[in-house]
């Protein structure tokens, strides 16, 4: 798929957002306007039938479609295309009045009422039931539709139920993981202990704070169910449409790095990735660069589930949200900076929630293109239409990819493992916030990173980061050696390889599962350091690193077995002893940073192994973000500068399509300016 567009019908960057003209039936005028201003925004696509089910099927089994024909139509002509939703984010009265196992349970065992969304049980067969009804309808109505260009299926599916139907199908999954055979369980799960045993899968219940809360087995295999169920839920929506118009792909749209959901099994269940982006942009403690740091780690993780292809940002919004703590406006430029951000990142789409805002309820004041001014001559508005004319110009990007020869391993079973594990410190275990730290430290070389799970194939790769891999799953060792032996550099850090799939601890040392002799060493003790505590890690003189760097919240004290010592700690009783080493494996080198070392000195290292890696840092003065795109021998280089002043940054030779003149060389980015330059490779 590599270089072509996502949507050959739309073969350019999409520009548009969520549409919810449900809501102004009564107001054709409106819906008029909507369109003429539509195109003036330079909106390619809308998101349509999001939250839609009242309208319609207001009664079961009556269908109401002449409205969303009309919208599709005229939009269509418009030159709009249309992602359609499937409305099961949201359920209608009727349908709790009627089928109550529709309604969602807590883990207190207390069934919600009827109201908001995203609350559904997902196993009940009635709300499976009443979801395909409806999606069959869909499917058959516009599944022929010119201006369909995809299916959006529900909306942020998330959180879980632990009603007696999800126990049962709990306990379902149990049997087929663990053979059927409850004493294979007792002794992954560990159960002996605190006299836990079970004698058969039926006593078995999800974790619950009143009830079962401290088995991590337990705890583990619940999340990985609620995914699984959730994954279930998601292909039998899917069943309908691959069956019924399988030449429309189909997406979901994921939240950011949501705990609850592994979104890398997700992923595999759709045909493309995208996200809703929210950062909390305006905060005066922090950075637009700082903020948008952690923007661009989200979106490469949703960029990492598929490589082959751009991802869509699916929404995100111009100007303020309604559910911060402080719902900042975005200044003028930052619209324009951060929405390049997701082009830049990958993402063939910037897309909005919403375009006009709703008169009443919940998001009223949820920004959007159209305010309840109606205006087009609004600031806001004028930022949207800057953006629109500018992915016009930067159409010939659509289709391009990211790639990177580096790679950072993130997992969401290693997160939800390390979270619940009952060691380290709660306050400082910050798994994501670690990856977030190392893939800040990509960002700031101008080098690209994936960011991939840990059973992902490393092949292409030069340079693999693993922080905190806490759980490896099997396989992972020898997919980590293969890498290796074959030449590339790994870094492995402090709490590597503790416990197996199941959270049993590996006995004969750790990083276990077969990583000790990757790494050559083990590790003996850890040492939790208090907030106000640290500790030095200085690298011994003939390291390819130089200095002591400080180091924080968790030193690991090692022995060597056949690994080389490239620094030791400073001070405490285990002064003296190795903080990283390096350890040559085949082809390439396994690298283990005992200590969380600052940034500098992580920095440092980094740079050095990357440098061997033949992978080139590119110089960014603070506050500029870089990324490439290519397709076949055209890079798109992009150059974000998030500072209020001009910028001095150093490009190939090309064109830069946002200003049209031809570049080289030194060149200066204007305050929240942004360069696209085109380089024939
Ligand atoms: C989510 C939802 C939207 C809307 C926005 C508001 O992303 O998908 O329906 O509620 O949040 O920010
Ligand atoms: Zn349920």
């Amino acid at each position: 798929m590599t270089g072509s567009t996502l949507f050959s019908k739309l073969p350019k960057l999409l520009h548009g957002g969520d549409y919810n003209p449900e809501q102004w039936l009564d107001r054709p005028d409106i819906l008029e306007e909507d369109i003429r201003l539509m195109k003036e925004a330079g909106v390619n696509v809308v998101t349509l039938g999001v939250f839609s089910w009242s309208v319609i099927e207001p009664v079961e089994g009556e269908f109401h479609f002449t409205w969303l024909h009309d919208i599709m139509d005229r939009l269509y002509e418009n030159g709009i295309y249309t992602v359609l939703s499937t409305p099961s984010g949201a359920r209608p009265a009727w349908l709790d009045e009627k089928y109550p196992s529709a309604l969602r349970t807590s883990r207190k065992r207390i069934q919600n009422l009827h109201g908001q969304r995203h609350n559904h049980c997902i196993t009940s067969p009635d709300y499976r039931r009443l979801v395909r009804a409806v999606d069959e309808r869909l499917a058959e109505q516009f599944g022929a539709h010119p201006g369909l260009i995809l299916w959006h299926l529900s909306n942020e599916l998330g959180g879980e139920c632990a009603c007696e139907l999800c126990q049962e199908k709990f306990r379902e999954f149990l049997r087929r993981k663990y053979h059927n055979h409850i004493e294979e369980l007792n002794q992954q799960w560990w159960t002996t202990f605190w006299s836990h045993r079970y004698n058969d899968f039926s006593q078995i219940e999800g974790p619950a704070a009143h009830g079962e809360k401290s088995i991590h087995g337990l705890n583990l295999d619940w999340k990985r169910f609620t995914t699984e169920n959730t994954i279930d839920f998601l292909r039998s929506e899917a069943r309908v449409f691959r069956e019924k118009t399988p030449e429309i792909p189909i997406t979901t749209n994921f939240m950011h790095l949501y705990p609850a959901l592994d979104y890398n099994k997700l992923s595999k269940e759709i045909d493309i990735v995208s996200w809703d982006s929210y950062p909390r942009y305006g905060n005066p403690d922090r950075s637009l660069y700082d903020i948008s740091a952690e923007n661009a780690f989200d979106h490469v993780i949703m960029r990492s589930f598929k490589k082959d292809r751009p991802f869509m940002m699916m929404e995100s919004v111009p100007s303020l949200v309604n559910w911060h703590e402080f719902n900042k406006a975005k200044r003028p430029g930052e619209h324009r900076v951060t929405a390049l951000q997701a082009i830049a990142c990958g993402s063939d789409t910037v897309q909005y929630f919403q375009w006009r805002k709703s008169r009443g309820s919940y998001e009223q004041f949820h920004g959007a293109v159209i305010d309840h001014l109606g205006r087009n001559d609004t600031r806001v508005f004028r930022d949207v239409a800057e953006v629109g004319a500018l992915l016009e110009t930067l159409s010939e990007v659509s289709g391009s990819t990211v790639r990177s020869k580096a790679a950072l391993l993130f997992d969401w079973d290693n997160w939800w493992a390390i979270e619940d594990a009952a060691a380290f410190s709660d306050k400082t275990k910050k798994y994501p916030q670690t990856c977030l730290n190392m893939f800040k430290l990509f960002l700031q070389n101008g080098v690209d990173v994936d960011v991939i799970s840990s059973e992902e194939p490393l092949d292409g790769y030069e340079v693999v980061v693993a922080p905190m891999l806490y759980l490896i799953k099997p396989q992972v060792a020898d997919h980590l050696k293969k890498f290796v032996s074959g030449g590339g550099q790994l870094i492995g850090t402090y709490i590597t390889g503790y416990v197996n799939e199941n959270t049993l601890c590996y006995l004969g040392g750790f990083p276990g599962g077969g990583l000790t002799e990757l790494f050559g060493l083990y590790t003996e003790e850890i040492d939790t350091l208090y907030p106000k505590e640290k500790n030095g890690v200085q690298f011994v003189s003939d390291a390819p690193v130089s200095g002591t760097f400080s180091a924080r919240d968790y030193c690991e004290i090692v022995k060597i077995q056949d690994a080389s010592v490239l620094a030791t700690y400073t001070d405490d009783f285990y002064s003296g002893t190795p903080a990283v080493t390096v350890h040559p494996y085949g082809q390439g080198n396994a690298y283990y940073v005992a200590a969380r070392m600052e940034e500098d000195g992580m920095n440092a290292l980094l740079k050095q192994i990357l440098a061997d890696a033949g992978i080139a840092c590119r110089p960014l003065p603070g506050g500029v973000e870089y990324h490439r795109r290519q397709k076949a021998d055209t890079a798109y280089d992009f150059y974000i500068n998030y500072t209020t002043q001009q910028q001095e940054i150093s490009v190939e030779s090309g064109v830069d399509l946002v200003s049209g003149r031809p570049v080289g060389g030194t060149e200066t980015i204007e305050p929240l300016g942004v360069m696209v330059c085109r380089v024939q490779l």
